[in-house]
């Protein structure tokens, strides 16, 4: 695992409320790897898939748990009958799981592959000249 900061460059767009920062060259990740920045205060963890970047909240929603630590995952689906959960595969939504107790999110959306109301936040990642942003 690479941990690392932004360097907090600044590309101000100054028309809505979130701010674009620099996060690293696309150059510098590699698919499957991943980093942990501090963006004002927050911390978030960025992931590259097989075809696009995606950032998360470094918290699981369970008890904290570090998502820039966990596996990457095509997705269980779990949908839950009359007397037990059932589990699918569905290989086009990438997902994180949590290293700590297994809750699992989806990297684009942060909504856990249960149907909970405990998804996490994401932020949208840019792509711009080999160099990778994230608003936040
Ligand atoms: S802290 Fe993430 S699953 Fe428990």
């Amino acid at each position: 695992m690479t941990d690392a900061s932004t360097d907090d460059t600044e590309r101000g767009d100054s028309s809505s409320e979130s701010t674009v920062y620099h996060v690293t060259s696309v150059d510098d990740m590699e698919e499957g790897d991943r980093l942990l920045v501090d963006i004002d205060g927050q911390s978030l963890a960025i992931f590259r898939g097989s075809e696009e970047f995606y950032a998360i909240s470094n918290y699981c929603q369970h008890q904290g748990g570090p998502m820039c630590k966990g596996r990457m995952l095509n997705p269980l689906d779990s949908t839950k009958s009359k007397d037990a959960w059932e589990l699918s595969q569905d290989s086009d939504v990438p997902t994180v799981a949590c290293p700590w107790h297994g809750w699992e999110y989806e990297l684009e959306t942060g909504e856990h592959v249960a149907p909970t109301k405990y998804n996490l936040p994401t932020y949208d990642t840019i792509v711009e000249d080999g160099e990778l942003y994230v608003e936040v």
